[in-house]
């Protein structure tokens, strides 16, 4: 079914998710799109009702003003031009009675735009695309076990049933009891036919040494493919790989407008010669529609609810090049995060939270004597969206209690810091 749809053109501001957010959230499907779009690429766009203009300072991009193709502006559909004054973003939507909202809402009206985007009407689409898209062919799906993976297993179970094997591969970079907990979840659970792959050794010695950011994404990227590959080759016919890639992977992959944030695995990491046609169901979604889509299909709340995790898991928070030694320190100190959190209740209120190990040493007292060892760095943040992300207030007896914890219970590891930096400026994730 055709819904009715807005697009907003991007100039560069960096509240377009905020607006595609807000429209959503009024029942309008909305898409970002790039601000040079031509009318016949928007005649690709089913459902098309209306247009927003999203302005503001960064209009001026590399001593240009972008500008608007003349046959857009001239077309009839209506039109909506904001500007920076727009004050959008993850953290106010909340407030859904604003001035933004308003001025968004009196737009869908004026222009007898349809409110028929809703998360069962996703769900009746996209099952209904996946059947025409995979026909009887067989789908092969990366099953981290983390909410987008789980939620893409549970649409495509729901659309070709046992034409989907999953794949769990444990890289070595999952946080304590995770492939032990996925298998036994997917398989008892869900019913899913998954296939376990002991990758550790495999992953750890080809990243060994490596200590840019960027480089060791893409060798986990290009290497959870490499696996696939060989499971699939073990199976008949695998012809389609299901990825767990959302909208935000794809709008901080880089817009034609916007400046390339970092690349996300599942988007910038893929190596050129794939050999399988990708079947990405959520890459229109935001997080929270993500979950929505879950619980609406009868996912568990606490799979849904689960807090968010990078596909190259703990290599991202094992700062520079990663070492056995740092990564189980990153693992041990996580779950000792993540157990004090739940004792405390802090699990139902911070979106994430977790630990990161940079390769710096300082030095301590153990035992009466020096000692040189690492830091651990606690992150918690909130944010709707991980557009922007502000600090969460951790209780300083519950934080006390994590680092008397860490630094007696973690081998090689005398401190224990708190990191106050909201994104924007930092990202969630150091790396
Ligand atoms: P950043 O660090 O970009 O993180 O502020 C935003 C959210 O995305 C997660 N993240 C990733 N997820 N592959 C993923 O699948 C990645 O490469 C990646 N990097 C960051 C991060 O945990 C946070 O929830």
């Amino acid at each position: 079914m055709a819904r009715d749809t807005i697009a907003i053109l991007d100039f560069g501001s960096s509240n377009n998710s905020g607006i595609a957010r807000i429209i959503r959230k009024a029942g309008v499907y909305s898409e970002i799109v790039a601000h040079d779009i031509t009318l016949a690429e928007l005649a690709q766009m089913p459902g098309l009702k209306g247009l927003i203009f999203n302005g503001g300072p960064n209009r001026a991009y590399e001593g240009q003003m972008l500008e608007a193709m003349p046959e857009v502006l001239d077309c009839p559909l209506p039109k909506l031009a904001v500007g920076c004054n727009f004050n959008v973003s993850g953290e106010n939507l909340s407030a859904w009675d604003g001035a933004e909202a308003d001025v968004i809402n009196r737009f869908i009206n004026t222009s007898g735009i349809e409110r028929n985007w809703s998360m069962e009407g996703f769900i009746e689409d996209q099952i209904a695309a996946l059947r025409k898209q995979i026909g009887d062919k067989k789908v092969l799906l990366a099953l981290s076990g983390g909410v987008d993976s789980s939620v893409v297993a549970a649409l495509l179970l729901r659309a070709i049933g046992d034409q989907l094997t999953c794949v769990h591969v444990n890289h070595g970079l999952l946080r304590k009891g995770e492939p032990e907990q996925v298998v036994r979840v997917f398989k008892r659970e869900m019913g899913a036919n998954l296939i376990y792959v002991d990758a550790v050794d495999r992953f750890l010695d080809k990243l060994a040494g490596v200590a840019d950011p960027e480089q060791k994404r893409k060798i986990i990227g290009a290497e959870f493919i490499r696996v696939f590959e060989e499971e699939a080759r073990k199976l008949d016919d695998i012809s389609f790989l299901g990825q767990g890639t959302i909208y935000p992977d794809i709008l901080e992959s880089g817009t034609k407008t916007a400046k390339n944030i970092k690349s996300h695995h599942n988007v910038g990491g893929l190596p050129s010669d794939l050999q399988f046609e990708l079947v990405e169901p959520l890459k229109q979604l935001f997080k929270d529609e993500v979950r929505a889509v879950g619980e609406a299909l009868g996912l568990p709340h606490s799979m849904v609810y689960r807090q968010p995790f990078p596909g190259p898991g703990l290599g991202v928070r094992c700062v520079g090049a990663i070492t056995r030694e740092r990564l189980e320190q990153v693992r041990e100190s996580d779950a000792i995060l993540r157990e004090e959190f739940e004792n405390a209740h802090l699990d139902q209120t911070v979106w994430q939270y977790f630990t990161i190990v940079p390769d710096i040493r300082s030095t301590g007292v153990r035992n009466h004597e020096r000692c040189w060892e690492r830091p651990v760095i606690i992150r918690a943040v909130n944010t709707q969206d991980a557009i922007t992300a502000s600090i969460e207030e951790i209780p300083y007896p519950v934080l006390a209690k994590i680092v008397n914890r860490i630094v007696n219970e973690v081998p090689g590891v005398n401190r224990v810091l708190y990191d106050l930096s909201p994104k924007p400026v930092a990202t969630i994730e150091w790396e």
